[in-house]
């Protein structure tokens, strides 16, 4: 029965069978996060345009090329949220958050929008959850937040995680390594590519994630933050790698990492996998010191991630098998489903999971379908008005007083 229509490009529908093994990636990263004081918070799937463009940076490829953007009946112009940061920051304004005890910390999980070339592990429309912890910038927070999807990757059972660490510095200083930057840069403009060459004075630190062969040459030789850090950025990058040295946590220094926002500052993290293929980031992110303020905010230092949910579907590869039913119940004949179905609602009000046949089936195909279902009991309500209850896994069959079947179900706890 195949129709003419088909879920737009670059989305996908989760079935049932792929819903399991998300929902248990859900509860797991609520636990995390609720367990750290990582509070929920839930912003508007479309914002107006001129956040992210702010937020998130004009000179980003999201921004530039990646946003579903729309005039809405009164003319405004709206975006699709590509990511949560600008929105979380907006929300924390507008809500007065700042009046709150400090840090505020943040959690959300939702649905995620980007115009890019679809692949295994990109698409159009993804889900993130992400945290963020926002009005304090000790290196403590820095690394809470890496160890927060640390230890949710390592719960979930996420294989061949590693976590990249590498700093920006502050806007004053990475100001002046931008300058060096775009001096090599300048140095070697015929090895470089059309793209990068283009956006030398945009947005040059895109240059370190480039494909071309020539560009790279020229970037293996290219001036680094990292080794350029000075003063109180240096600081913050050695605390936080004593803390995470502290917590046993691995990473590699790298000092070529570079993000595709431009809210970063000081340190930026990326957590990969080498069982995915070229989308290999499983999520990532990083301090933001100066986000609110561009915002219209009072200078707030931040720091968060995100991390993608199919990504880590994907490198997870497991099937979770459906928790079938406690019960089913098959009436021997028509007349008892009325019967059938008040029952029902008497099992699941005591918390056990139970189905009837909704489709007219003879009893044949009503045992038929209670195997099918993973049913484990099956509870056949006889025209004379007698019971029986049949265990599924070993055939084994007995008569029930068709009074206590929901005894008999809950082990005489109803
Ligand atoms: P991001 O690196 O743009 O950061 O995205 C975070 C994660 O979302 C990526 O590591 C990746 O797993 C997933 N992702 C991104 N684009 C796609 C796509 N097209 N299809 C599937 N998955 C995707 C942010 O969004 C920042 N807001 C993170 C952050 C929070 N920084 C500070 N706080």
């Amino acid at each position: 029965m195949a129709s003419k229509f088909q879920a737009p490009r670059g989305t996908f529908d989760v079935l049932p069978e792929q819903a399991r093994a998300r929902g248990r990636l859900e509860q797991a990263a609520a636990a995390v996060f609720s367990r750290a004081g990582y509070e929920p918070i839930a912003t508007p799937a479309f914002e107006d345009t001129a956040l992210f463009e702010r937020g998130v940076g004009k000179s980003t490829d999201i921004v530039r090329k990646e946003m579903f953007t729309f005039e809405d009946k009164g003319e405004r112009s709206l975006t699709l949220r590509p990511e949560g940061t600008a929105s979380i920051c907006r929300a924390y304004l507008e809500h007065g958050m700042h009046k709150l005890a400090q840090p505020v910390k943040l959690s959300y999980l939702g649905p995620f929008f980007r115009h890019e070339r679809p692949q295994a592990g990109r698409y159009r429309q993804f889900h993130q959850l992400g945290a963020e912890c926002i009005g304090t910038d000790s290196p403590l927070a820095d690394a809470e937040v890496i160890m927060l999807l640390s230890d949710l990757l390592a719960e979930l059972g996420v294989p061949g995680v590693e976590l990249r660490l590498g700093s920006l510095g502050s806007f004053e200083a990475r100001r002046a390594y931008l300058e060096d930057l775009k001096a090599h840069l300048h140095a070697h403009e015929g090895e470089l590519s059309k793209d990068v060459r283009e956006r030398i004075d945009i947005n040059p630190l895109r240059a370190f994630d480039s494909d071309d062969e020539g560009t790279r040459g020229v970037m293996a030789s290219a001036p680094t933050i990292v080794e350029q850090l000075e003063g109180e950025d240096a600081e913050h990058f050695e605390e936080v790698r004593a803390l995470l040295d502290a917590a046993g946590v691995a990473y590699a220094v790298d000092p070529t990492l570079v993000r595709g926002l431009d809210y970063y500052t000081r340190t930026i993290f990326s957590f990969v996998c080498d069982r995915l293929g070229a989308q290999s980031e499983v999520g990532g992110g990083g301090r933001y010191d100066g986000l609110i303020e561009q915002l219209g905010g009072k200078p707030t230092p931040a720091v968060g991630f995100a991390a993608g949910i199919e990504r880590i579907l994907l490198a997870l590869d497991e099937e979770v098998p459906a928790a079938g039913r406690d019960a089913f119940i098959a009436v021997a004949d028509p007349e008892l489903r009325g019967r059938a179905m008040a029952l029902a609602v008497e099992l699941r009000h005591a918390g056990v999971s139970a189905e009837l046949d909704l489709a007219g089936r003879s009893l044949k195909g009503q045992l038929k379908h209670a195997d099918r279902i993973g049913a484990r009991r099956v509870l056949i309500l006889e025209a004379d008005g007698s019971a029986q209850v049949r265990d599924m896994t070993t055939g084994e069959q007995h008569a029930a007083d068709p009074g206590k079947l929901v005894e008999e179900m809950t082990g005489g706890e109803s």
